[in-house]
């Protein structure tokens, strides 16, 4: 069996009870691509998902959700890409309600996916750039649509800083039409926030949201503050809250829908350069250095995205072929044994 170098955990717990160590590379179903991976972006998920069992799987799991990498081989369904595109995407379908999401996430080196979750990386786009973006970029769409936004609302953003919330203000105008845009975050962000389209930019160390003195036709909470922040929202502005449970009456919970057509329709906004990938300015966290980014994420401090790169890489056009004559022969024996079954 071949082997691969990834991160799992075997019990629940905080960032320590992360491991780097060999499991077995998995083969490709009908449906799935198998890929390369070349860089990993972490969500408050991934943490959320090891501390406690909120989607209880068999152990080992292999924590992420997002990834970018190459397609080195496929299951004879895949219709859409082929060996050596280079890809993107949320590997875990949380939509899907009666499936437990993937034991294996994308910090390994290699990831099966379906070949609806993933779209082609667009070609000015890093591997890390394009990993900072699915699930973050995902959900940040999914609240506009969760809370009916109407070109030409004005909108309060609670958290611009974040993973989430440097997408949902860059998305505001560009995508949405929205008309003026403020948004929340402490001071040392104010600058960096401003870049993403915010018109203005509150500073909550120094003024509570009573003090602002605007209300908005629609509340995009990407913190759970609802509680407080409720008090910028006319009394019949939209409230959105990604946080589960919403924080507050009023807020609608909005969950992100994964989807490779989501991705691959803002391929010309990326391509022309107005939609543009957040990584943390800190830099990207080495595959070695997993546990030093999971404890950097889970501060709850980030600026924009925490990537992971530099996946080991073997010598690819050898180990290639070992591999895929292995998912041949495997899949292979799953055609025979679909045959045998049709005869019967
Ligand atoms: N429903 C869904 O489908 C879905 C999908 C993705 C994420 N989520 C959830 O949404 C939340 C945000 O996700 P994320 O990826 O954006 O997290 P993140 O990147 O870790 O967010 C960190 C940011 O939050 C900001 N922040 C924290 N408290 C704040 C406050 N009181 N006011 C303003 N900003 C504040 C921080 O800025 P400062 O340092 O300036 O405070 C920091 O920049 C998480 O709870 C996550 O689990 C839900």
């Amino acid at each position: 069996m071949k082997m691969q170098k990834a991160w799992f955990y075997e019990e629940y717990g905080p960032k320590e009870v992360l491991k780097l160590g060999d499991l077995p590379i998995p083969s490709p179903l009908h449906n799935q691509l198998f890929v390369q991976v070349r860089a990993a972006a972490l969500n408050p998920i991934d943490s959320k998902r090891r501390l406690r069992p909120i989607f209880p799987s068999e152990f080992p799991v292999v924590p992420g959700c997002d990834m970018a990498g190459v397609v080195i081989g496929k299951g004879v369904n895949v219709k859409k890409f082929d060996v050596g595109d280079e890809v993107y995407g949320n590997i875990q379908d949380f939509n899907k309600t009666n499936e437990k999401p993937k034991q294996l996430g994308t910090l390994a080196q290699f990831i099966v996916v379906e070949e609806n979750l993933v779209a082609r990386k667009p070609k000015c786009l890093s591997f890390e750039e394009a990993a900072s973006l699915p699930l973050a970029v995902q959900t940040a769409i999914e609240g506009f649509k969760t809370g009916d936004f109407k070109k030409g609302e004005t909108m309060f953003v609670v958290g611009g800083a974040g993973g989430v919330g440097t997408l949902v203000l860059q998305l505001a105008k560009l995508l949405f039409g929205a008309s003026y845009v403020v948004s929340s975050c402490s001071t040392p962000k104010v600058k960096f926030v401003k870049q993403f389209g915010a018109d203005k930019v509150v500073d909550y160390t120094k003024t509570k949201y009573e003090n602002i003195d605007e209300k908005f036709d629609f509340l995009y909470d990407t913190v759970g503050d609802c509680k407080k922040s409720i008090v910028v929202a006319k009394d019949e502005g939209a409230v959105v809250d990604i946080t589960w449970p919403p924080s507050h009456p009023r807020a609608v919970y909005s969950s992100l829908t994964v989807s490779g057509e989501i991705l691959e329709k803002l391929r010309p906004y990326l391509e022309r350069g107005e939609l543009k990938p957040v990584i943390d300015p800190r830099g990207e966290y080495s595959f070695v250095n997993v546990i030093a980014a999971f404890g950097y994420i889970e501060t709850g401090r980030a600026w924009g995205k925490v990537v992971v790169s530099c996946f080991p890489l073997e010598d690819i056009p050898q180990y290639q072929s070992t591999i895929l004559s292995e998912i041949d022969t495997n899949i292979q024996q799953v055609n025979g044994l679909a045959k045998d079954l049709c005869l019967k």
